[in-house]
């Protein structure tokens, strides 16, 4: 059971006093019965609220899967463009993504209001992977590969950061114009990682997509920018 003003507000209806008004105005019907008092407790599974005539659902949690673009901020709110901006079809305002990647960063980004998720997949604890596709300036080699399964320094002599064990993959290197194509998993998080991981070996990543987490792999057909519900069946592998 909750406040009907909570409900409203929860659905984005608008702040808590544009629907107190809205509710005293005796536009909601619970259950086809009008209802003009803000604290009235509505059970939002079995109840039926409309607003208008319109029927308003209740949804406690939503779930997005963004191919974010780069140029946009993972974060709620900036100065720039966020990529909960991009969720247009947002019902909850309480959305936020999922561990953040860079602004020049494409690629897998759940967004979601559950934070009980959300820390199950950050926590350091559960060993989540995070498979990243990258274009490398300079030739990645197998002594590369070794090193990123040992760990590597991304921090200073003085100040020394090791990162756990990474799993390389060479796609291919083109040794004629100095690139290479690599996808890198790593189960960790740390502030630019990718990056800094390829800054250790002597190499500037060019390009960074990232391509799955834990379960969760980007869907194909999303293009940059664009995003969707998750099904049933990636909620629950999660
Ligand atoms: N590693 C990086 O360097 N950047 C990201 O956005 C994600 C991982």
């Amino acid at each position: 059971m909750m406040r009907l003003d909570k409900f409203l507000a929860d659905m984005g209806g608008g702040t808590r006093q544009e629907v107190k008004r809205i509710i005293r105005q005796g536009r909601v019907r619970v259950d086809e019965t009008a209802v003009s008092k803000p604290e009235y407790k509505v059970d939002e599974t079995s109840q039926r609220v409309t607003l208008d005539g319109r029927e308003i659902s209740y949804c406690r949690y939503e779930y997005y899967m963004l191919n974010k673009p780069a140029g946009v901020v993972s974060a709620t709110e900036d100065a720039c463009k966020t990529v909960i901006e991009l969720i247009e079809g947002r019902k909850r305002k309480d959305l936020f993504p999922v561990g953040r990647l860079d602004k020049d960063t494409e690629g897998l980004l759940l967004i979601t209001n559950d934070g009980g998720l959300a820390h199950r997949l950050l926590s350091p604890g559960r060993h989540v992977d995070k498979r990243y596709y990258a274009r490398i300036r300079g030739i990645v080699t197998q002594e590369d590969r070794e090193l990123f399964l040992k760990g590597v320094n991304i921090g200073t002599e003085e100040k020394q950061e090791w990162t756990k064990p990474g799993r390389l993959d060479i796609l291919c290197a083109d040794e004629e114009k100095g690139l290479s194509e690599i996808c890198l998993t790593i189960q960790e998080g740390k502030y630019h990682q990718v990056k800094r991981m390829f800054l250790a070996v002597g190499k500037e990543v060019l390009y960074l997509r990232r391509e799955s987490m834990g379960t969760l792999t980007l869907d194909r057909s999303l293009r940059p920018g664009e995003y969707r519900e998750l099904t049933e069946e990636e909620l629950e592998s999660l």
